[in-house]
């Protein structure tokens, strides 16, 4: 069933970055409406850049509504998924704006997930030294975090976004209704994001998700327009405060040392990133019980919700000969990591995160406990 967000009225929520600062709109029907690509800035030329499964979808009605924008509407139609998350993608962007003649004044649009978002903004921050680009995001997971706050990355083989740049959007046009042509696995997987805000910022947000998981599952418009708004107005909120990560937005990350680990370890693609990290979450729950931030019953409710948003709550087998070994070791290799020492996001007390190292025992038995469930 397709249900239309039009009665929910549009939001902005902004990012507040000094000359850096943008809004990110929320609301229904936004990818068609004009107002959403007002004073960006001018340009004679736009590329959109988006993947083969969002282009049918959502490329003609982008490229329509810029039409009355821009001289020149080009789109680069990546390969989908995040196998492709790769130094080979990116140059296809770059061959496309080269042979293109795109120019310094060219405004980026990256049309899809968190991996045509990532993907782009590199692209942006990295053509010609430097290019604009708008961020509209197709799914929840971009909706509620990636497409907002300006850290763009590819994958490499040893490590997940590894290498890539800060670099912001003139804008994030989120249209609640793109969520409607979701796979429900991918929704899932975006609730992994939301449900992440709770823990690290606010216990009342999670409140609110144990009592709407219902209507997020079916889709219900206001639902999903609270969880969008709220998700942005939290990350919003840190990025504000700590663009380039050098201490409070690696709270954002909670669950994601774990996640990460799964996500390579099983092959890029093989977990989609927010099962990955919806499973990070519980193991990431335990660890801050095993260290006394969070009692036993803060674990089982986040492990029900995490359960509830239909993401899995038992972490794979990595190596079947030393599986411990094999998860520090992709650990290790996480952008928190210093000197080879793993750094852990762990909740101190409900609705507070903080950042900090384990001893490799404690985290042995995490990982047990989360496999042999
Ligand atoms: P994704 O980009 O792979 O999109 C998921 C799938 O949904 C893809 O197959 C895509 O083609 C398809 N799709 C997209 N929009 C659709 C729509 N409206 N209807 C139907 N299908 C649609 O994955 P994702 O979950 O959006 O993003 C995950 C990526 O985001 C990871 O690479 C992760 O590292 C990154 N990420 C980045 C940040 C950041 O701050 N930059 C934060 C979180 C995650
Ligand atoms: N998703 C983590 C961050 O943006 O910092």
């Amino acid at each position: 069933m397709t249900l239309q967000a039009k009665s929910i009225p549009a939001q902005t929520v902004d990012i507040d970055l000094d000359h850096r600062s943008y809004g990110i709109h929320i609301g229904a029907g936004l990818l068609d409406a004009p107002d959403s690509y007002r004073d960006l800035p001018a340009a004679h030329s736009a590329m959109i850049v988006t993947n083969n499964t969002v282009a049918p979808l959502y490329g003609g009605r982008l490229q329509r509504a810029l039409e009355s924008r821009f001289r020149q509407i080009h789109t680069v139609t990546l390969p989908d998924g995040e196998s492709h998350k790769t130094w080979e993608s990116l140059n296809l962007i770059f061959d496309a704006l080269l042979s293109r003649g795109c120019d310094r004044k060219t405004v980026l649009f990256a049309l899809g997930g968190g991996v045509v978002g990532d993907m782009t903004g590199f692209a942006a921050a990295s053509y010609m030294r430097g290019v604009p680009f708008v961020q509209v995001p197709t799914t929840l997971l971009a909706q509620v975090d990636s497409s907002v706050g300006g850290k763009t990355a590819i994958n490499h083989p040893l490590g997940k976004n590894m290498i890539g740049a800060f670099y912001q959007p003139e804008r994030v046009i989120c249209d609640l209704d793109t969520l409607n042509t979701l796979p429900v696995r991918e929704l899932s997987a975006g609730l992994a994001e939301v449900i992440k805000y709770g823990p690290i910022a606010d216990m009342a947000f999670l409140d609110w998700i144990e009592e709407h998981m219902g209507q997020l599952m079916a889709r219900d418009p206001g639902a999903l327009a609270h969880a969008v708004k709220r998700s942005c107005e939290i990350k919003a909120w840190v990025v504000g405060q700590d663009e380039r990560e050098s201490g409070l937005r690696a709270i954002l990350n909670f669950g994601h040392t774990f996640g990460h680990a799964i996500e390579a370890g099983m092959g890029y693609g093989a977990w989609l990133h927010g099962e990955a990290v919806g499973c990070g979450l519980v193991m990431a729950a335990r660890l801050s019980h095993a260290l006394g931030g969070v009692d036993a019953a803060f674990v089982e409710r986040l492990t029900r919700l995490v359960q509830a948003a239909g993401l899995p709550i038992v972490a794979p087998v990595l190596d079947a000969h030393d599986n411990v070994g094999r998860y520090l070791a992709l650990m290790r290799v996480d952008k928190k990591s210093e000197a080879g020492e793993i750094k852990f996001v762990v909740i101190d007390r409900p609705g507070n995160a903080v950042v900090r190292t384990a001893p490799d025992a404690l985290v042995a038995e995490v990982i047990e406990a989360s496999v042999h469930v």
